[in-house]
């Protein structure tokens, strides 16, 4: 498996024909946005905010104001025409920068978005001593993050270790909530199928883009890459991964 693979390019390629960019659909993203009380005056931050689908999901349904940021242009261009097509422009601020330079203030939002994407801060429990600074007295964070089914076998935890991946256990990620003064309200669990969506759609992006560029030495390296990640998926993430995205409140 190649280690010099720009897993940035990579991720242009494959979450092209993604909407919300993790694996949880947009209903059970709603429903657990749909216990923070938002309304047409809240503040939210959405950090590493992709190409803006979470955030259009939450200013059409309660006209709360959206603050993105993600280093990505490509990203970021994508999210604004997708507020301008939907008439939401408005409501949000957009920032095209890594989001360790953003100024986050002090507890100037209602709810915090992390959607994996807490290594941006080095990890869990670092993202969650940031998200604690940003959300108001009673705000919320609804943060994103894997756990792994512990223990793993061998070769997948060597695998996650060559990739500097660090995967908490369930226990060890509700040990960090309550040391780092967070209550635990919700946590939805990807279901199998919201899972296989999710890698199917990067699968079949990066091999339309293969096929649209034939001569492209990336694009080939990008399809080596999937046949690895397919093999790592269907033997081990499938079955020993889990997606939890979780509503968290200060204690
Ligand atoms: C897996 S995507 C998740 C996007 C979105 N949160 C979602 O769930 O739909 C991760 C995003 O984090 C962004 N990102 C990675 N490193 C970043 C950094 N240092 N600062 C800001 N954004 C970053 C990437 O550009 C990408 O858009």
């Amino acid at each position: 498996m190649s280690e010099q693979l720009d897993s940035a390019a990579y991720y242009h390629i494959a979450y092209r024909r993604h909407r919300i960019m993790n694996p949880l659909d947009d209903n059970r993203f709603l429903a657990i946005a749909g216990q923070c009380d938002l309304g047409s005056q809240s503040r939210v931050l959405d950090i590493g905010s992709g190409n803006g689908w979470p955030a259009l999901l939450l200013m059409r349904e309660w006209g709360c104001h959206c603050t993105q940021v993600d280093v990505s242009a490509q990203w970021t261009e994508q999210a604004s025409a997708l507020f301008e097509e939907a008439g939401l422009s408005a409501l949000t601020d957009i920032h095209t920068m890594d989001a360790r330079q953003f100024d986050i203030g002090e507890a100037e939002y209602d709810l915090a978005l992390c959607l994996g994407t807490a290594p941006v801060y080095g990890g869990f429990a670092d993202a969650l001593d940031v998200f604690a600074r940003a959300v108001s007295h009673d705000g919320f964070v609804i943060i994103g993050e894997p756990s792994a089914r512990l223990p793993l076998p061998k070769r997948y935890a060597q695998y996650l270790q060559m990739l500097q991946w660090e995967i908490h256990g369930e226990r060890q990620l509700m040990n960090i909530i309550d040391k780092k003064g967070f209550e635990l309200l919700w946590n939805l669990r990807s279901t199998r199928d919201e899972w296989d969506r999710y890698m199917g759609m990067q699968w079949k992006a990066v091999s339309d883009f293969a096929r649209a560029h034939p001569g492209d030495e990336a694009a080939h390296e990008f399809l080596d890459w999937v046949r690895d990640e397919q093999e790592v998926y269907l033997r081990y993430q499938r079955h020993w991964l889990d997606w939890n995205v979780m509503l968290l409140r200060a204690v």
